[in-house]
């Protein structure tokens, strides 16, 4: 089961006096759903700027099972928030597009990216341009093109940000199914409060200054979801209550109000 870890990792952008982030440390195993969260320019981006291997750390390691991370790879697949797919290709070919660079033949990669269409649930979209899809269908042809490659990894910067509140919500729990379905760890950026609870096994909260994680808060309820429960009772749960206002508090501690 392959490991991520960032160790004691530390960045500091040329030119600028103090680093943006001094040394933090996170691991990530296949099966877990790690959540960064944390006030605009703490430094979530550039944390997992490294794992995905864009940014090499001034000091510190960043590695898989050892095997240090220098370049980005097709162990770790990436999703941004406004996923570029290439316009001039249909959907299907957007999501196969890993597959044919290595080689697949055609019929193969077909199979393949329907296969993984429907598993975003868009059964149907294979033959659409993009311009015929929606910003959320836009993010789950995203979604399955980052999967094609068959990740270990999946790493995601605000995946959601740009969706409106009831897209963003189907989604959240298309990103659950996607992750109990496939094997994957993942290391996600938000701002929502909620949305880090519900998806997280663990909830990393960075402040700035240098940026750093100043908690880490291991929840339970996608599990939940993923075991049956629906989001609605999860979200009434006490407990989900209690963990918004503390996750919350963790977030804008020290800042005036
Ligand atoms: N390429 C760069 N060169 C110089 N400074 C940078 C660079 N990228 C980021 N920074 C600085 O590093 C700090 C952390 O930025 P980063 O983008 O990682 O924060 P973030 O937590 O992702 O913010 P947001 O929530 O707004 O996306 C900020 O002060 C930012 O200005
Ligand atoms: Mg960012």
């Amino acid at each position: 089961m392959p490991t991520l870890s960032l160790n004691q990792v530390t960045i500091r952008y040329d030119g600028e006096p103090r680093p943006a982030i001094g040394s933090t440390s996170l691991t990530l195993d296949t099966g877990d759903f790690v959540v960064l969260t944390g006030r605009s320019g703490c430094g979530k981006t550039s944390l997992l700027n490294v794992a995905a291997g864009f940014i090499t750390p001034s000091s510190g390691t960043a590695g898989i099972d050892g095997r240090s991370i220098t370049t980005p790879g097709a162990d770790r697949a990436v999703v941004f928030q406004n996923d570029a797919l290439f316009p001039w290709l249909s959907a299907r070919d957007n999501v196969s597009f890993a597959l044919r660079m290595r080689g697949v033949p055609k019929a193969e990669r077909d199979r393949r990216a329907d296969e993984l269409l429907e598993r975003v649930r868009l059964p149907k979209a294979g033959g659409k341009a993009v311009w015929e899809l929606s910003g959320g269908m836009r993010q789950r042809v995203g979604l399955a093109r980052a999967l094609a490659a068959d990740p270990d990894f999946l790493l995601m910067d605000e995946p959601l940000g740009a969706l409106d509140a009831l897209t963003r919500e189907r989604m959240q729990t298309l990103l659950l199914d996607i992750w109990a379905g496939a094997n994957v760890g993942v290391l996600m950026v938000t701002h929502g409060i909620e949305e880090a609870l519900l998806l997280g096994t663990r909830v990393a909260v960075m402040a700035p200054d240098p940026g750093r994680i100043v908690r880490v808060i291991e929840t339970g309820f996608g599990r939940r979801y993923v075991a049956g429960e629906p989001v609605r009772s999860i979200k009434a749960d006490k407990d989900f209550i209690a963990g918004r206002a503390e996750l919350a508090d963790a977030i804008f501690d020290g800042e005036p109000a």
